[in-house]
């Protein structure tokens, strides 16, 4: 019978403990994934008890209060805290989101934080996303006009061309939808996975594009395309509450229509 673990060097081991030297009232425990490639040890779960009472409400706080105060070792990458950027995406209690637009009290016992899941790991909660990157790049999620001549203003839309964007448009290319989709898993060298998919319909469907032939025939593709089973893994963790599942569908059946 097949036997399945993880390579020796995967298993993660218990970590240190840290704990703030000022107790309060309030007083949570974060376990947060610890690896350093420099280092040749296993990865670790080290622990932070934090006094809640001197702490902003957010999961990023709390870990910008960790690195503050207790370990400045501690990597993880953010920008916006407004989920905007799409930087702080990590895996917070088993579910892909944004470390800055999840509040600390929603979590009501420990709270364990891991990087994206099934990317390489660079250090501790940042995931190496160049090939997610890639993939992104590779929809070409500009607009493409066929016209020879710039016309003399800009490219108008109607109110209901516009709103065929919406729901598309506000993607912060977080990752947190590709890397819970198994199929992305298994199959993330080929497939595309929901975030580039996403792009790619959000460009599908503007009317102001011109290459929507030329964009379908790139994704007529057993696995650039086909490999979504929708199961919806992508839908249910998307920060922005967007649908690339949906998406996706709509490509699929674009690739029917014009074949009828
Ligand atoms: S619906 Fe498709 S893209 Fe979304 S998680 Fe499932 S297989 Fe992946
Ligand atoms: S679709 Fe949602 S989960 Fe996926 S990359 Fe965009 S914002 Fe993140
Ligand atoms: S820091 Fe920008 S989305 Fe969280």
């Amino acid at each position: 019978m097949a036997e399945f673990s993880l390579p020796k060097n995967s298993k993660i081991t218990s970590g240190k403990q840290f704990s703030s030297t000022n107790k309060g009232s309030q007083s949570k425990k974060f376990y947060i994934y610890r690896y350093d490639p420099d280092s040749g040890n296993n990865p670790s779960l080290d622990s932070f008890e934090l006094n809640m009472d001197q702490c902003g409400p957010m999961v990023l706080d709390a870990l910008l209060k960790i690195k503050k105060e207790l370990d400045p070792s501690l990597s993880l990458r953010r920008s916006c805290r407004e989920g905007i950027c799409g930087s702080c995406a990590m895996n917070i209690n088993g579910k892909n989101t944004l470390a800055c637009t999840c509040a600390t009290e929603d979590y009501p016992s420990d709270v364990h934080i891991y990087p994206l899941p099934h990317q390489p790991v660079v250090k501790d909660l940042v995931s190496d996303l160049t090939h997610f990157y890639a993939q992104h790049a590779s929809v070409e999620p500009w607009m493409k006009t066929q016209s020879p001549t710039p016309p003399d203003r800009e490219r108008l839309q109607s109110i209901e061309e516009r709103e065929k964007l919406d729901s598309l448009y506000e993607c912060v290319m977080c990752a947190c939808c590709s890397t819970s989709c198994p199929s992305y898993w298994w199959n993330s060298e080929r497939y595309l996975g929901p975030a580039a998919l996403l792009t790619a319909y959000r460009w599908i469907s503007d009317s102001r594009d011109e290459a929507t032939g030329e964009r379908l025939d790139e994704l007529e593709d057993p696995f650039k395309l086909y490999r979504c089973h929708t199961i919806m893994n992508c839908t249910d963790v998307c920060p922005k509450d967007l649908n690339p599942a949906k998406a996706i569908a709509e490509i699929k059946q674009l690739m029917v229509k014009r074949k009828l």
